[in-house]
């Protein structure tokens, strides 16, 4: 039997996990799993008669009204959506500004010497707070352009360009990778680094970072963290991203057999499938894929 497709459906909805600037979370991406478990005992209620249930709900008080709450919450996931977007990015940025911190770095370094590309153009997909656009500008002469959907990363990843002094050559953007404002054949390299298991419909976006990239460019597109990380400080970053939940609002597996039906589907014909580093298993956000446009 052919495995369930999961290309191009629409992505899991998010899950509610606000933050403050202070960095203090309270992680609410349970309530919609207890409604699962209190929507019957509701439904029940209502079954036995409405007066009956009503009045047992003003009775029990605040724990009636969070499992409404909660059965509402688990009804309209686009609601949490919502509420969800500014949080996440500022939530995520400490996560990559801390935790990633030899991440960005190293995997610039990576980038740049893999593909001796020093300047030009430079598209970041998916910049989020733009730690790896900043990186790969800071060690080339490239100028940057960092875009990403989600308007939240975009103010955050240009308060970050700004306080690096970068903004002269790195600049930021809102955008959607399934359609973007550039012309045709117009960057030299495009990155994008743990972005594409949230992209709705992965072969339209391939095409359009194939239609934007310059013939002889190079497109380095993927997740995980770089071959410069080593895979003890691998495991103990796996974990902690495990731990953080990032990962809950993507699509859950991205073989590499999907990314290779993936980009037959979007024309690529010239690209190499690569685990993170040695030893990966080149599954879910531990892999790269290199496209190349042919010259001329
Ligand atoms: C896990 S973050 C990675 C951010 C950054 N690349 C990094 O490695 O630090 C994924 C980012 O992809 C962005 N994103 C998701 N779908 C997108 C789309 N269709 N177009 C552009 N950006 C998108 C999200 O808003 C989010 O900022």
């Amino acid at each position: 039997m052919k495995p369930r497709r999961l290309l191009d459906e629409p992505s899991r909805p998010y899950s509610f996990t606000p933050s403050s600037a202070h960095g203090l979370r309270l992680r609410v991406d349970i309530l919609p799993r207890l409604a699962q478990f209190c929507s019957p005992w509701v439904l029940i209620q209502a079954a036995a008669g409405r007066r009956r249930a009503t009045r047992a709900c003003v009775r029990a008080g605040p724990l009636a009204w969070l499992v409404l709450a909660c059965t509402l919450l688990s009804a309209f996931p686009g609601c949490v959506s919502v509420c969800r977007k500014g949080s996440e990015a500022a939530r995520f940025d400490i996560f990559a500004r801390e935790t990633f911190k030899r991440v960005y770095p190293l995997l610039a370094e990576q980038i740049l010497t893999d593909y001796q590309i020093r300047d030009g153009l430079c598209l970041d997909v998916g910049c989020g707070p733009g730690y790896l656009s900043m990186e790969m500008a800071a060690r080339s002469e490239l100028k940057v352009i960092g875009v990403d959907i989600d308007p939240e990363a975009v103010r955050i990843a240009r308060r970050n360009v700004a306080e690096r002094k970068l903004a002269d050559r790195v600049s930021v953007e809102q955008g959607d990778v399934h359609s973007m404002r550039f012309e045709d054949n117009c960057a030299d390299v495009i990155v994008s680094r743990g972005s594409f298991l949230f992209w709705k419909n992965p072969t339209h976006a391939f095409r359009e970072i194939y239609r934007v990239l310059k013939p002889g460019g190079v497109a380095f597109i993927g997740g995980g963290m770089g071959r410069g990380i080593t895979p003890e400080e691998k495991t103990v970053l796996k974990a902690k991203v495990d731990a953080a939940g990032f990962l809950m609002s993507c699509r859950g597996t991205f073989t590499q057999v999907m990314m290779q039906e993936t980009l037959e589907a979007a024309g690529i014909r010239h690209y190499k499938i690569m685990p993170d580093g040695p030893g990966d298993s080149g599954c879910k956000c531990g892999m790269w894929v290199e496209i190349r446009k042919p010259a001329g």
